[in-house]
């Protein structure tokens, strides 16, 4: 029996560096996801997890921020497995940008898609959760650049403190049906976010090693540290986690 038997859980994101390895974990961990992402087509890492476990993974495309696929999300979650037990809200984009040269579009892509679609995907998920009689654990991937001030990204910083603030407030609004809400705050991750990130600087390599350093492990943190944590909050082992903003940072936020 998995730390997550049978639980129904929708992974956004889901064929990002972390989304990939949160599949691979909790359908290790006895889940039955839904999982979606941009993409039309499940990439070749989700396709290996469906199929070494048949009928438990299923992939839906979806751009978050049109209701209309948010819908379809949570509608094939139910048409598929029945019910909803879990959300990560594992989707998001970084912009990083000075302060002063940061545009309008820059400004609206990162809060539509980071705090507003997880929001609205929140919403939907919690009114299913309360239609099925309560229950259910809902995970934000928030950032600790949401807690410190990251140079060159106010307004990454800004949607994440936005997204750990929402966990807090859901918290409280979804304790009567019992839905326990939580987000972890991720140090630097070695995914596709930072290696597309440091691109535009000349000296990449110190731009990384610097990165590195910025925390106390002296380096960044591989997917599955953050993902272990999210396995837990999703599981019933946290029962007694709620509302809480949890780092994961590599000692980031320490100094
Ligand atoms: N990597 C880091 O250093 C780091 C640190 C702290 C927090 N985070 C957060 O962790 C989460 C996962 O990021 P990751 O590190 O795996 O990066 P990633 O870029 O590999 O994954 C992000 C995923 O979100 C998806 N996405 C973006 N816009 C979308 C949209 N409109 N609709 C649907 N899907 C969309 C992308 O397609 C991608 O697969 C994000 O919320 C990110 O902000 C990352």
């Amino acid at each position: 029996m998995g730390r997550l038997n049978d639980k129904v859980c929708i992974i956004t994101g889901a064929a990002g560096g972390q989304g990939e390895v949160a599949v691979e974990l909790f359908a290790r961990e006895g889940a039955r996801i839904l999982a979606s992402d941009l993409k039309p087509e499940a990439s070749a890492r989700i396709a290996k997890v469906a199929a070494d476990h048949p009928g438990r993974v299923h992939y839906v495309a979806g751009d978050v921020t049109r209701g209309a696929d948010l819908d379809a999300i949570v509608k094939a979650a139910v048409e598929h497995f029945g019910r909803v037990d879990v959300l990560f809200n594992n989707h998001g984009v970084m912009v990083g940008s000075p302060f002063l040269d940061t545009t309008e579009t820059q400004l609206d892509q990162v809060l539509d898609i980071n705090v507003r679609a997880s929001f609205l995907l929140s919403q939907r998920v919690a009114r299913q959760m309360v239609a099925q009689g309560g229950g259910g654990s809902i995970i934000h991937n928030a950032s600790i650049g949401g807690v410190v001030g990251f140079p060159d990204m106010a307004a990454y910083g800004a949607s994440k403190a936005g997204v750990a603030q929402l966990a807090r407030s859901m918290a409280n609004d979804l304790r009567a049906w019992g839905i326990r809400v939580n987000a972890v705050a991720p140090g630097g991750i070695d995914t596709p976010m930072p290696r597309k990130y440091i691109e535009k600087f000349d000296d990449r390599e110190g731009v990384w090693k610097a990165m590195e350093q910025a925390h106390l492990t002296g380096r960044l943190g591989r997917p599955e540290e953050v993902i272990y944590l999210v396995l837990f909050l999703a599981s019933d082992e946290a029962s007694f986690m709620n509302g809480a903003v949890v780092a994961v940072d590599g000692g980031y936020s320490a100094v």
